[in-house]
C-alpha cells in the first residue's frame, strides 16, 4: 500500500510547528501511522546542512548556492526517510518541503519559480506532496510571533518576508489542486479545524 504525503508551509512565524503537532496527534488518535519530519533537516546530513543554512555568520551563500543546499537536504530526506515511509504505507507529515524553495529561493530571492521546479523536479520525480497546506499570514503579524534569537532567514527585511508570502500565493495559483491556503491569523484551534477540513475534503485520508 502506498502512503500519503502531507506538507505544511508558510512564512516564518505562521505557526507551522504547532499545527504539525496538532495534525499528528489527531492522526495518531485515529490509529493512523504517521511519520513527522522537517526541512531543512530530518537526516544526519540534513541537520548539518540546516545548521549551516540558519546559523552561518559572515559570508552568506549566494542565492544559487542557498537553493542547492536546501535541495541537497531535501534529496537526502526524500531518499532516506520519506520514500521508505510512503512505501510502508505511512502518512508522512513534513514541516516545509519543496514549496518553501519555490517561494523563498524561486520568488523572494528572484531565482525563478520555474527554475526551482526544474532543479527539484530532477530528483523528486513523482514524489511531490499529495496535499500542501500553506499557512497564510501578513508578515507584519507573523514576525511579531517570533521570540528569542532570530535565524539568518528570519533576520531578513520585512520586504523579503512580503515577497515570501507573494511567492507562496503564486505557488498556490500554479498548483490549485494540490496546494490549499489557510488563514493563519486565526487562533491555533481554528487554523487546525480549517486544515482538517482541507485534508478530509481532499479524500487522501478517510476519517
Ligand atoms: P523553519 O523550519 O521555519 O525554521 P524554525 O524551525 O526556526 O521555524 O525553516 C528554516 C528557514 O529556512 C525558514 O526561514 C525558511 C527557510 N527555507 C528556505 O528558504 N528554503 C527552503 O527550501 C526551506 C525548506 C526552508
Amino acid at each position: 500500500m502506498k502512503g500519503k504525503f502531507i506538507t505544511i508551509e508558510g512564512p516564518d512565524g505562521a505557526g507551522k510547528t504547532t499545527q504539525v503537532k496538532k495534525i499528528s496527534d489527531y492522526l495518531r488518535c485515529k490509529n493512523i501511522e504517521v511519520l513527522v519530519t522537517r526541512e531543512p533537516g530530518g537526516t544526519a546530513l540534513g541537520e548539518k546542512l540546516r545548521e549551516m543554512l540558519l546559523t552561518l555568520e559572515g559570508e552568506s551563500p549566494v542565492p544559487e548556492a542557498e537553493a542547492l543546499i536546501y535541495a541537497a537536504s531535501r534529496a537526502q530526506l526524500l531518499n532516506k526517510v520519506i520514500s521508505p515511509a510512503l512505501k510502508r504505507g505511512c502518512i508522512v507529515l513534513c514541516d516545509r518541503f519543496v514549496d518553501s524553495s519555490l517561494a523563498y529561493q524561486g520568488w523572494a530571492r528572484g531565482l525563478g519559480i520555474k527554475e526551482l521546479i526544474n532543479i527539484n523536479g530532477w530528483f523528486l520525480k513523482d514524489c511531490w506532496p499529495d496535499i500542501t497546506l500553506i499557512l497564510d499570514i501578513d508578515p507584519c503579524q507573523s514576525l511579531k510571533r517570533l521570540q528569542g534569537k532570530k535565524d539568518r532567514l528570519e533576520r531578513e527585511a520585512l520586504e523579503f518576508h512580503k515577497r515570501v508570502r507573494e511567492g507562496f500565493l503564486k505557488v498556490q495559483n500554479l498548483y490549485p489542486d494540490r496546494v490549499k491556503t489557510v488563514d493563519a491569523s486565526l487562533n491555533p484551534e481554528e487554523v487546525f479545524q480549517k486544515i482538517l477540513f482541507e485534508i478530509k475534503k481532499s479524500g487522501i485520508i478517510k476519517m
